[in-house]
């Protein structure tokens, strides 16, 4: 043997039992293949829209000693009439009719010979690939052509067809080993396995029997820190798209060692299980590296909720976001509560040290207040959290002179302090000279004791008490940062939303959000590499909108998340109503059916889509997508995967132990 490997990667996509015929005519554009029915039944059929590679004629023979310069990958897009088509159609149909056998019979002989035979197949020219300083190249179109066509043509299979399929520019597989060596990983970037290539809804001849289908990656450096879209409609297997990709994505990177967070906005919670005892979850899967969060209690569940005790600004936009979404009668003192802010003073916003602290006093007596007024409607303390401010000897002796608040407070003490104080405020207000006290304070504390300035009735802390479920009393730190920690150890996150008040759900969602793309900006920013991060939405048409603001965090992190090294995903079954800007962007689009012209037309803006728009309309088959991947110059038709969790589970474990 005289080849080398290189000449090889050229001369093996072409499998001598796969001829299937010759082209007739080319353009630029099209080419025309002649085939007959005998070559099309040993290379198991045409499907509609299969690849087809053209070679130099008399290259399969003499490969070995004269590689091909180049093999010119076509992609079958219907038939085309041959200049004798007309002729041949007369004989066939004389021929019927002189038929005097009903089917079934013996046929004479000349039906099924000769001419008879023979037909055209209309191609779209995909690209060229060649070698150049020993690498595979694939251009995406021809340079130059013969009038006198003589190329042989062939269907790929198998390994072929995976070579054609997963085809990586050597500049991609250069920018993927870089990426490789910054993340300290030995080798490339991983690649996804997450389907076949399927051409037909019938796929009897081209999958069937003994037929090997062909393994579909997508690259890591297509994925990660990309815009992947995932479109069809309902039940045409977008969620599993998704669980795949997440599993895929979580196998692949524990055997590669390279760290990559994924959480999943989960608006149905079909991801997170809940209640099917946790069969065939991907929380069951990887239980060590999933984490569910809910808005409500449940087992199994960290709570997507923060400490209203601790987080005390978080805590009050909650409850004043559920409070103004109840349409309740607001007392004056009510409002005052509700247009409150509690952020802290800050050093710079004053003119003097001693100014400063005087206003810090102030601000930590009302968070006292707030903090008693919490335990009164009945909020769980945290353990051992004790209510604790200063206040003054002059303050401590009128009030109770044997609690000093400065030592910590039980919430019943607390409550009983502040109703003995609320009395006597102008006296302790000439005590203090004028700064125990601020009238927000003054507000907490009627709320506190139901009673308003003027001594009357008020609801207070009772309007309080419906919201108690929001609040996570053993949460130490804030729930965005700890999801974010996850994230960065390469956990799974699954943020089930499908409980809880909506208002609060989608404001957490996107709390959640905002923290991950500050921090992750932050780090790179500063000149760091930020952790990979895969954030999955389904739904995604509700948050990037055709009528989105781009300034609001969905669009912001569609758009700019790339450079944080966060990646997005989003699955929905409206092409049409995502943000344009957000689509011309998205660098990965996997469809399968969709079931109107309209959609098919929004997407057949993108790239050779319009190839398929017969084929996606038609073709309901669940996971049965088109995908064109950043790599690929061209849609690759492909079945994605099942989800199959007991699969998914023993290679877990056999990845444990390997
Ligand atoms: N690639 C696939 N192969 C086999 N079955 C699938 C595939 N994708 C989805 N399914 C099944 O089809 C059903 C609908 O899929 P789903 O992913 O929930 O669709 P969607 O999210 O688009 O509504 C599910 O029962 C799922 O198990
Ligand atoms: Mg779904």
């Amino acid at each position: 043997m005289n080849t080398t490997p290189v000449q090889n990667s050229l001369a093996a996509l072409i499998q001598e039992g796969q001829f299937i015929g010759w082209t007739c005519q080319f353009d630029y554009e099209k080419a025309v293949v002649l085939t007959c029915d005998l070559w099309k039944a040993r290379a198991r059929g045409v499907p509609h829209n299969c690849f087809l590679l053209a070679a130099p004629a008399g290259f399969s023979q003499e490969a070995k000693e004269k590689p091909p310069d180049e093999i010119i990958l076509l992609r079958v897009t219907g038939s085309a009439l041959l200049p004798a088509d007309d002729e041949t159609l007369q004989a066939k149909i004389r021929n019927l009719k002189a038929r005097q056998f009903p089917p079934g019979e013996t046929e004479p002989a000349a039906v099924a010979g000769g001419d008879f035979q023979f037909g055209g197949l209309g191609c779209r020219i995909l690209g060229t690939f060649y070698l150049q300083e020993g690498k595979l190249r694939l251009g995406s179109d021809i340079e130059s052509y013969f009038h006198a066509p003589h190329l042989e043509v062939y269907r790929p299979t198998g390994t072929a067809l995976e070579a054609v399929v997963n085809y990586i520019s050597p500049e991609r597989a250069a920018a993927a080993r870089e990426e490789a060596r910054r993340l300290g990983l030995p080798g490339d970037l991983p690649r996804f396995p997450i389907g076949t290539v399927r051409y037909t809804s019938t796929d009897r001849l081209h999958r069937g029997g003994d037929c090997e289908p062909s393994v579909f990656h997508l690259n890591a450096v297509d994925f990660l820190a990309r815009r992947t879209a995932v479109f069809g409609m309902t039940r045409t297997g977008k969620s599993n798209t998704v669980k795949q990709l997440v599993s895929v994505v979580m196998r692949t990177s524990r055997d590669s060692g390279l760290k990559i967070g994924q959480i999943i906005y989960d608006l149905n919670g079909e991801y997170a299980n809940a209640n099917q005892q946790d069969q065939g979850s991907i929380a069951e899967v990887f239980p060590g590296d999933t984490l569910r969060y809910r808005m409500l209690p449940t087992p199994g569940f960290q709570l997507i909720l923060n400490n209203f005790f601790v987080q005390i600004e978080e805590g009050h936009t909650t409850l004043k976001g559920l409070i103004e979404a109840n349409k309740i009668h607001r007392t004056a003192d009510l409002e005052a509560f509700l247009s409150m802010d509690f952020s802290e003073p800050r050093k710079e916003e004053y003119n003097s040290d001693g100014e400063f602290q005087r206003q810090f006093g102030i601000h930590n007596r009302k968070i006292a207040a707030y903090q008693t007024l919490l335990a009164r409607a009945g909020y769980e303390l945290p353990a051992n959290f004790k209510i604790t401010f200063e206040a003054n000897a002059g303050i401590r002796n009128k009030v109770n002179p044997s609690v000093d608040p400065a030592n910590g407070l039980t919430a019943t003490q607390a409550g009983e302090w502040f109703q003995l104080a609320r009395p006597i405020q102008d006296e302790l207000i000439t005590t203090s000279g004028a700064d125990w006290i601020d009238p927000d304070t003054n507000v907490l504390m009627n709320l506190l004791l139901q009673r308003n300035d003027q001594g009357a009735y008020i609801p207070g802390f009772r309007v309080l008490q419906p919201y108690r479920d929001y609040h996570a009393p053993n949460r130490t730190t804030d729930v965005c940062d700890e999801i974010y920690q996850h994230l960065v150890a390469g956990k799974i996150v699954i943020l089930d939303l499908s409980v809880g008040d909506p208002v609060q759900r989608e404001r957490l969602g996107k709390r959640i959000a905002q923290h991950i793309l500050r921090h992750s900006m932050g780090t790179f920013n500063s000149g760091q590499h930020a952790p990979h991060i895969v954030i999955y939405v389904e739904e995604a048409h509700n948050i990037i909108g055709r009528n989105e603001l781009l300034t609001d965090i969905w669009p912001t992190i569609a758009k700019e998340g790339a450079k944080a090294r966060l990646a997005t995903v989003y699955a929905t079954q409206e092409v049409s109503s995502i943000h344009p800007n957000i689509l011309s962007n998205t660098e990965n689009i996997l469809v399968s059916h969709l079931n109107n012209e309209n959609e098919i037309n929004e997407l057949a803006k993108y790239y050779d889509f319009r190839d398929f728009s017969k084929s996606l309309i038609r073709a309901q088959n669940v996971g049965f997508a088109r995908v064109k991947t950043l790599s690929n110059p061209f849609v690759i038709p492909v079945q994605i995967d099942r989800f199959d969790p007991e699969k998914e589970r023993q290679r877990a474990a056999v990845g444990k132990r390997g």
